[in-house]
């Protein structure tokens, strides 16, 4: 029998999980950790405490099996960054997470290089972005540009933790998010590099998602000398572990924000439509497999800050019935652009808003135009990736924290005119980081193990005429161009 240890290193919380090829139940452990938010607008993580959290669940995992373990895979937050110094180990101050707003003003004054960044990297210039972030650290804080310094996202930072600092490297999933990564030459970009005063020796050297990114040395019970064999962010693993590997097959996940992502094939499409062109993953020395995304910052956020800002719920559990309690929203529409809006519309500007308040709302109306607003931010998405690809959506698979709530799923195959598929494994972020790893090292054969693995749990096909979304996309236009 094989074991694989896979860890999750999300923007809110870790999660180390040993998978078992044989089938047992997996062992998982899970540590939320520190959210910063010094000024309006931005959001830190410090990278020690989630590097500590990862240790903790990796402990408390290890502990619990006797077998060798054969692999590890990586799965992470994408587009957070950290710079460290190799010799003290220490990062130069908090990462700056993907959610932060501070270079927006930035991206403006960059804006006549969008073609530039269009065509190399398949991004638009939006600060959710590296590179940007990456210029003001070395800008604003006291960091000397020696051979000491080494700058890249959490994947990077945790791999080189987890091998005594011998490996400073990163997947092509993860550079593809930085915006200085050409995604067709597959290199670090001498013009964006440049651009930004970035010098490509500080970045990480970067592999394949399934190949060897190095071994780690002994801490606490974590054996040494177990490879590192598989890496990459979290929506591209999510999209390898619900087995999209067909082109036209598509995910949502509903977590944090929500990020559709579309298996494009191995030809690089030009990005189109507000989508983005990313790197889905690559299989050793197989070709990269590229995916168009759609992402969308706020959507199960909304439902915390239901619970954490306006105290209408105590349980994110208990929006279902919050929001089933009425039979409709009662005019009300909730824009959840709390840190600007994604995809399609691009607009670091944006706010949030609640449109259509009468006399007569309650909080049970408020919670229906949250989740409301999941489903038509997914579909404002889809119809987008639609337009762009010249390929239809078939069918969609989900997954994520908030993907238990059926009423929203069956809301949006209604909207989307097409079956939505929930998966019986909805951590398929952390199992995507395992069969990365454990392909490698011939646990799994091929992706057609993977395929077979996957098993569905509930099917929602579209049943009801769809209402509001014409409301919904007047909502959307007032809410932008907000935070000039
Ligand atoms: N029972 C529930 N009903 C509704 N929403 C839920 C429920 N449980 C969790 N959620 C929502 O799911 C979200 C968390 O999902 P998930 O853990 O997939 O997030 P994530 O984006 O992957 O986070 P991270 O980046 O930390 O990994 C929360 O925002 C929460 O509001
Ligand atoms: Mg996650």
């Amino acid at each position: 029998m094989n074991v694989v240890l896979a860890i999750d290193s999300g923007t809110t919380g870790v999660r180390s999980r040993a998978v078992f090829d044989d089938g047992s139940a997996a062992i998982t452990s899970y540590r939320e950790f520190t959210q910063i938010f010094p000024q309006p607008g931005w959001v830190e993580h410090d990278a020690t405490e989630i590097w500590q959290a990862v240790l903790t669940t990796l402990q408390e995992v290890t502990c619990q099996i006797d077998q060798t373990i054969t692999a590890i895979g990586i799965t992470n937050q994408r587009e957070t960054v950290v710079a460290w110094n190799k010799q003290t180990g220490k990062p130069y101050g908090n990462a700056i997470v993907w959610q932060d707003r501070r270079t927006a003003d930035r991206c403006v004054e960059l804006a006549e290089n969008l073609p530039l960044v269009r065509q190399q990297t398949g991004l638009v210039l939006d600060p959710y972005f590296s590179a940007t972030k990456i210029e003001w650290l070395l800008t604003n804080r006291e960091i000397r540009q020696d051979d000491d310094l080494c700058i890249g996202t959490i994947d990077s930072w945790l791999i080189w933790n987890l091998t005594g600092g011998k490996s400073f490297v990163t997947d092509c999933t993860n550079a593809s998010r930085t915006m200085l990564f050409d995604i067709n030459k597959m290199n670090w970009s001498k013009e964006l590099t440049e651009l930004l005063g970035v010098d490509p020796k500080f970045l990480p050297e970067v592999r394949p998602s399934s190949s060897d990114f190095g071994v780690t040395v002994q801490l606490g019970s974590l054996p040494s000398g177990i490879s590192i064999s598989g890496v990459a962010g979290d929506q591209h693993a999510a999209l390898f572990g619900q087995a999209c590997f067909e082109t036209g097959s598509t995910k949502n996940t509903y977590g944090t924000g929500s990020f559709v992502l579309m298996n494009v094939g191995t030809t690089c499409p030009a990005p189109k439509d507000g989508m983005l062109t990313t790197i889905a993953w690559q299989l050793g020395s197989n070709k990269p497999v590229y995916a168009l995304e759609g992402a969308i910052f706020v959507t199960g956020a909304a439902i915390q800050w239901l619970r954490d800002g306006l105290n209408i719920i105590d349980n994110a559990s208990e929006i279902t019935a919050l929001a089933q309690s009425v039979t409709d929203s009662g005019g009300v529409v909730v824009v959840p652009a709390f840190t600007g809006l994604g995809s399609p519309w691009w607009d670091a500007y944006a706010r949030g808003s609640i449109f259509g308040i009468t006399r007569g709302t309650s909080r049970a109306h408020i919670a229906r135009a949250t989740i409301e607003s999941i489903v038509f931010q997914t579909r404002d998405v889809v119809d987008a990736m639609t337009k762009s690809s010249g390929v239809a959506v078939s069918e969609l698979k989900v997954d994520g924290g908030a993907s238990v709530i059926d009423f929203m799923l069956q809301l949006q195959a209604d909207h989307l005119g097409v079956d939505v598929l929930r998966p019986k494994e909805l951590e398929t972020t952390v199992m995507g980081a395992a069969y990365l790893a454990g392909l490698s090292k011939g646990v799994w054969q091929s992706t057609q193990d993977i395929s077979k693995a996957w098993q569905l749990e509930k099917i929602f096909s579209p049943a009801n005429t769809p209402s509001g979304y014409e409301t919904w996309q007047m909502a959307v236009k007032r809410s932008m161009n907000w935070a000039k």
